[in-house]
């Protein structure tokens, strides 16, 4: 790092300002949270923040595989860079993250995009300013891509994108293999952090102000498993719990197959632990489910739903869908409309089956795309009125509110989010961003709700 700093810092007293970056996230919280430690390696290499790529010394893409449409970006945005560089040669072009796991794509790159400078992976994004270094040495093309994790590298520097929450690791990987799934595949096995290691990291973003933070893991409840420490993540969400001035915990991705009651009575027990949980139930079919390899019935998933309901009243539950996988019926599809009914989701993201080349799935033939659609839509109609009857049931009452952000259409409006993780806007100014405010809620619409602070 401090190479390339001082590299930077020559350049800067030579022409008077700063080199600059532009960083692209594509994908999922695990690869925002990456983001966050790329941009701070970079910030501690003197370079500095811009807004824009085209003028951008160094432009870095930190991809994402899960479904085609993710890839069909990340080139998109490539041929556009590749004519940005064709008039200023002395940019870098870095691509990271889960696409660059895969032999094809690296493939595909060295081939047909040559301009790009530097490619690394998702075990080795520390290598960075080295790759960085060596690139600025050399001139040439520089590709480091590990296929295993060596070892889990604690305290690289990072520039949060809030500075009142913040994302923390608990374990990295996926051992689950659902048929339809590239993460096991780009990502690893599982590998828990220490608990010391997790709290002591929330403890110093406690201390740097941080209110809120998220858990991150492929499947938390597996937390622990391999770990010398006898713990679980129940175990874990206790430990945390009790780390002074932290007022909000969320977690996320839970699997069901592995959602323990021990886990439900720690969210019960626990005041800052969030009513919230994000379910993936991916198909309400015990056939589908089986042949997603997702290792639970309907029926399991149900019984915690009901458990979680009985037991932490008011949780707002979500979920990921997938609409399309390989041998669905349009009853497969009415059977998941019927779980969907049985649940009610405050919200879900629906997703149209994508087949990733390497899983067990991509073999099996694809269904018609008029079907997929005609399902598709079906199961929006279905949740939409149910997350609008939720979002209904908040109006009236008051709510402690975390303002996030000043709202993107109104520069007198902040958006923020109650416990349950319902997004609300309500008037007022930048000042009350990162604090915990009384908000009123006075009316809603399907995705949010309208309120006043009080
Ligand atoms: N096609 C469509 N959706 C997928 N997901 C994962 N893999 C695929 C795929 N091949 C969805 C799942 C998962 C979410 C993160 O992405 O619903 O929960
Ligand atoms: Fe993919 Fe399944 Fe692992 Fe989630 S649990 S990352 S869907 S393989």
């Amino acid at each position: 790092m401090e190479k390339v700093l001082s590299v930077n810092n020559r350049e800067f007293e030579s022409i008077g300002r700063k080199r600059t970056y532009h960083a692209v996230t594509y994908g999922c919280q695990m690869n925002a949270h990456d983001s966050e430690k790329i941009v701070g390696m970079l910030n501690s290499m003197g370079y500095e923040l811009t807004e824009s790529e085209d003028n951008a010394d160094v432009v870095i893409y930190n991809t994402c595989c899960i479904r085609e449409n993710a890839e069909n970006r990340m080139y998109g945005n490539l041929g556009y860079l590749k004519n940005i560089k064709a008039g200023r040669k002395d940019m870098k072009i870095i691509l990271c993250g889960c696409m660059m796991q895969q032999d094809s794509v690296i493939e595909k790159i060295k081939k047909s995009y040559n301009f790009v400078d530097i490619i690394f992976g998702t075990y080795n994004l520390y290598r960075l300013p080295q790759l960085l270094y060596t690139n600025m040495e050399t001139g040439a093309q520089v590709v480091d891509v590990w296929k295993e994790q060596k070892e889990i590298i604690e305290d690289l520097p990072s520039i949060r994108k809030y500075q009142f929450k913040a994302g923390v690791n608990i374990m990295y990987g996926c051992n689950n293999f659902c048929s339809y799934c590239i993460v096991p595949y780009v990502r690893g096995r599982e590998r828990s952090r220490s608990s010391e290691n997790i709290v002591h990291e929330i403890e110093t973003l406690v201390s740097d102000g941080v209110k809120e933070i998220m858990l991150l893991g492929q499947n938390v409840n597996s937390y622990g498993r391999g770990l010398e420490e006898n713990i679980t993540f129940a175990g874990l969400l206790r430990k945390v719990s009790k780390i002074k001035g932290l007022e909000r915990i969320r977690f996320m991705t839970s699997h069901p197959k592995d959602l323990s009651d021990e886990l439900i009575e720690a969210m019960a027990e626990c005041d800052n632990i969030c009513k919230y949980i994000h379910l993936p139930l991916q198909s309400g079919s015990n056939k589908v489910l089986k042949a997603m390899n997702r290792k639970y019935t309907k029926e399991d998933y149900l019984l915690i739903v009901e458990k979680l309901r009985k037991r932490i009243p008011g949780i707002a539950i979500t979920t990921d869908l997938i609409v399309g996988f390989p041998t669905e019926t349009d009853e497969d599809n009415e059977e998941t409309i019927e779980v969907i009914k049985k649940v009610g989701y405050s919200s879900a993201y629906t997703f149209i089956y994508s087949p990733r080349s390497g899983t067990a799935a991509a073999k099996l033939p694809m269904e018609d795309e008029e079907i997929i659609k005609t399902r598709f839509n079906k199961i929006l109609e279905t949740l939409n009125p149910i997350s609008y009857e939720i979002n209904k049931k908040h109006v009236g009452k008051v709510y402690k509110v975390l303002a996030e952000e000043v709202s993107k259409n109104d520069s007198g409006v902040i958006s923020g989010r109650l416990d349950d993780n319902s997004l609300v806007h309500f008037k007022g100014g930048e000042e009350l961003i990162g604090n915990i405010v009384d908000v009123k809620i006075n009316d809603c619409k399907t995705f949010y709700l309208l309120g006043e602070k009080i």
